[in-house]
């Protein structure tokens, strides 16, 4: 298969230390054994920090937004030091440059692109330029809920929504820098004209990852 993985700054950069990129490091070498991989890394809380202090500064939303962007391709380099020869050592800046790194036949390792959207719309881009088979995001929370988990008891996990749904889901959520919802409003609206094969997951625990690829329902799947 060809899969793109969003891997969320939440995950890959709780304690900001080797430990995470080293674990996601060897589950992705392993992956690459038998699928063909792309990886878009997000920002995560030092993206957050960035951007608060470049708000504080007085500037807007699309620097806010570009200093974003410079912290996660930071976070992609990262990873690239954890996959070493597995890895094409650059991080492409844009969907073209990605094509070209894939003809090297490694693992293409990429964060933001412009302005106005997070990484997760990275992704669903990435993975409708690559024409995947299957895109993965790798989040915080163990997916999509009724309801909001952390204030009721009773909020069960969706397994399964249509893109037309998810998009209503997130109709009017917060649209500026370092405060995207679980998932873009914008990809959903992307991932509802490509109905590219979607799960979104929990990353807290790496082993996710290997079931998904495997088949096994985790998360939630977009279809
Ligand atoms: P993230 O994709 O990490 O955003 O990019 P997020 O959803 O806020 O954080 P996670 O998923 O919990 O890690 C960090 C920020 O960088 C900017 C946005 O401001 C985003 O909030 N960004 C990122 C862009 O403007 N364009 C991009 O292509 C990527």
């Amino acid at each position: 298969m060809k899969i793109v993985i969003a891997i969320g700054g939440s995950i890959l950069l709780k304690d900001l230390s080797a430990r995470r990129f080293k674990i996601y490091g060897e589950l992705l070498k392993d992956i690459s054994s038998e699928h063909k991989i792309f990886v878009v890394v997000g920002g995560g809380i030092p993206a957050r920090n960035y951007i608060k202090v470049v708000r504080d500064l007085g500037c807007g939303e699309a620097q806010s937004d570009s200093i974003g962007i410079e912290v996660t391709r930071i976070n992609a380099q990262l990873l690239l030091s954890a996959l070493g020869d597995y890895a094409y050592q650059r991080v492409p800046k844009d969907f073209k440059e990605a094509l070209e790194f894939q003809e090297f036949g490694k693992i293409v390792v990429m964060g933001g692109t412009e302005p106005s959207h997070s990484t997760d719309t990275v992704s669903t881009i990435l993975a409708e330029y690559v024409n995947a088979d299957l895109l993965i995001n790798l989040t915080s929370v163990d997916g999509m809920y009724n309801k909001d988990p952390n204030k009721f008891d009773d909020a069960e996990l969706i397994s399964e929504i249509s893109s037309e749904d998810l998009v209503r889901f997130l109709e009017g959520k917060d649209h500026k820098a370092g405060t995207y919802e679980f998932f873009d409003r914008t990809a959903a609206q992307l991932l509802n004209r490509s109905k590219i094969p979607t799960v979104i997951a929990s990353g807290k625990d790496p082993d996710n990852l290997i079931k998904i690829v495997n088949g096994e329902n985790i998360g939630t799947k977009i279809i």
